[in-house]
């Protein structure tokens, strides 16, 4: 399949693995995939397993991802983690404003679009992730709160570093549940997002920006939604915590 954007798969460990464990699975993923080159190949795994991982990657196609990080500078930010202290592990990418952030840490449009700065000034690009909940899909809202928080989680970034930004799709309905969005509905709010994203950049901008689609993405139905014309990868939550099924996906989408 022909895009001229190059897929993006993203693997959120979220909190799961221990240091060992982490081991595990990333040296039975480089097994599987060690080879691949069309694909953008991500592992986000804990804070705590960064530095193993890490040395395990290193000179491999697969990239490091963190799963959140500090809107400060260092300093006295008890519990934090500070961008500069991820770019020693070598960390390339960090998943901002996911949906469980957003719901336990009530984290705010507001708050991300800080965070997505200071990545971007650290060299390390931003997946900052939007997406409705069932209620708000049932009450055909979807776009409204989808363009409000791609406003919001996006404002003050230049239009170099929104090239730099990916943006992840994640209707929280699917996060998870099994209950993925069929192809059509995510090929239909991700052209929606392109559209917002030429609003704020232009067409030029819009159409180099790539778009991951997370929610219960499996090795069955990644093919599938990986062929959509505006879905340019994918931000995978528990398939990518086992190596068979994260390069199953891989290896179907390419
Ligand atoms: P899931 O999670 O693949 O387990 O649905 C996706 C995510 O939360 O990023």
């Amino acid at each position: 399949m022909e895009k001229d954007r190059k897929l993006i798969i993203a693997g959120n460990w979220k909190m799961n693995k221990t240091v060992s464990e982490s081991l595990d699975l990333i040296q039975g993923l480089l097994r599987e995939v060690q080879q691949v080159k069309e694909v953008d190949m991500v592992v986000c795994p804990p804070f705590t397993a960064l530095s193993e991982v890490s040395r395990k990657v290193i000179d491999t196609q697969i990239r490091l991802g963190a799963q959140n990080m500090s809107e400060q500078g260092v300093g006295a930010f008890t519990g934090e983690i500070a961008a500069e202290m991820l770019k020693e592990f070598l960390v390339r990418y960090v998943i901002l404003g996911h949906s469980e952030r957003r719901q336990y840490q009530e984290e705010t449009d507001c708050l991300i679009a800080k965070k997505a700065l200071a990545a971007h000034v650290a060299s390390i690009k931003p997946i900052v992730c939007v997406g409705e909940t069932l209620e708000q899909r049932e009450s055909g809202v979807t776009n409204d709160v989808v363009g409000s928080q791609i406003k919001g989680s996006l404002a003050g970034l230049s239009s170099q570093q929104m090239l730099e930004t990916i943006i992840a799709y994640e209707p929280v309905w699917a996060i998870g549940t099994g209950k993925t969005a069929s192809s059509e509905q995510a090929q239909e709010v991700h052209q929606f997002i392109r559209g917002v994203l030429s609003d704020l950049h232009g067409d030029e901008i819009a159409r180099q920006v790539r778009i991951q689609y997370g929610g219960s993405v499996k090795p069955g139905n990644a093919r599938e939604l990986m062929s959509q014309p505006d879905i340019d990868g994918a931000l995978v939550g528990g398939a990518s915590l086992d190596a068979k099924n994260f390069s199953e996906i891989i290896l179907n989408s390419i």
